[in-house]
């Protein structure tokens, strides 16, 4: 069965400027063992959907007005509180891009760790306080031992977003969310906390949704991908595929913007324009007024997500040219 699948989801927001519809039927789904990467620029409702699963959406402003998330072929949106509250954490769990507003500044990494021990599993203190240090051994903080007793904020960035990950890997969920986990790191701590969390979601055999607006993290840890835009997923495939021939212009411009090392001292390509205000989104494809190949009926007409084979789809009403170019 389907470790998660999120089905024809939708979510507003009330807004001073009207109704917000952050997140406009997406579909995706995520198998145990598999990495899905959710990519897109910012407001385009990566984290919103996340939330959503997660069952961590501010409501009220937040409403989800259709949908289903199926966990294990469950719908949670229909499950009771407290049967949402068993699922999160313990079997789903999340990793924000900023570990030093998730940790508790007053009390040290060992205490924080050992609680999720006892609260969840009643392992008694000096237990608890072995396996947070097994756990910080796991994500390759150096000198566990001394360290378990150490305060946030006296651990480097990397090391804290190490911090999370043994926290969120603790009760060994089924599904990691990973929300731009590495995004307030230097680039050579982020590959290396990226590749951190690629070992252990395969030892695991997790679920792993890692949501980022950085398409070059992505090429060597996620199986397939999802590009949002404004609310939708414009395109969902492989990531080799993807990579290889994108069926849609925004993913396109997305690739070309990538720094390259064999592109050295040429310009770097930028898509024109700016993501829509979410409470004033284009009519018929709303990147029209950005893309390069828009003709009149982007204008007028949304285009569906088009089945570009078993595994690939396109919302773009020129996908067929878009992939041969
Ligand atoms: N609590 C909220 N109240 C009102 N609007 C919200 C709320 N949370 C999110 N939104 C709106 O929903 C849209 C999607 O936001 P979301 O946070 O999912 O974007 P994102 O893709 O994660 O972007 P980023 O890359 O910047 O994190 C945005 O227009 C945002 O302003
Ligand atoms: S539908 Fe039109 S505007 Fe939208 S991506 Fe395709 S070509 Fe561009
Ligand atoms: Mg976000």
């Amino acid at each position: 069965m389907t470790l998660l699948e999120v089905r024809d989801l939708h979510v507003d927001f009330q807004t001073r400027d009207g109704v917000v519809k952050a997140v406009n039927g997406v579909n995706y789904s995520v198998e145990a063992g598999e990495t899905l990467a959710v990519l897109g620029e910012s407001g385009s409702g990566k984290s919103v959907t996340a939330q959503a699963v997660m069952g961590i959406l501010d409501m009220p402003p937040g409403r989800i007005p259709k949908g289903e998330i199926l966990f294990h072929g469950e719908n949670m949106l229909t499950m009771s509180k407290e049967e949402r509250r068993k699922i999160r954490g313990a079997r789903i769990a999340m990793i924000f891009q900023d570990a030093l507003s998730s940790l508790n500044p007053v009390l040290t990494v060992g205490y924080q760790l050992a609680e999720m021990f006892r609260v969840h599993q009643g392992l008694g203190r000096k237990e608890a306080k072995a396996r947070s240090i097994e756990l910080m051994e796991r994500v390759k903080i150096p000198a566990a031992k001394a360290r378990v007793n150490d305060y946030p904020h006296q651990f480097s960035g990397g090391m804290r977003q190490r911090i999370m990950i043994a926290m969120a890997l603790a009760l060994e969920p089924d599904l990691i969310i990973a929300d731009e986990p590495t995004t307030a790191l230097d680039v050579t701590v982020q590959a290396q906390v990226m590749a951190l969390l690629a070992d252990l979601q395969r030892e695991y055999n997790m679920g792993l949704i890692l949501i980022t607006h950085d398409l070059g993290v992505v090429a060597d840890v996620a199986d397939k991908i999802a590009v949002m835009y404004a609310g939708r997923i414009v395109e969902t495939a492989p990531v080799k595929e993807l990579y290889r021939a994108p069926a849609h212009p925004y993913t396109k411009g997305l690739l070309e913007s990538i720094p390259r090392l064999d592109r050295k001292g040429q310009e770097l390509y930028a898509i024109q324009g700016l993501p829509p205000n979410m409470a004033k989104v284009p009519e018929g494809c709303a990147f029209h007024p950005r893309c390069p190949a828009a003709r009149d009926i982007c204008r007028t007409e949304l285009p569906p997500l088009a089945e570009v084979d078993d595994a690939r789809g396109s919302a773009c009403h020129f996908w067929k040219e878009t992939i041969d170019a």
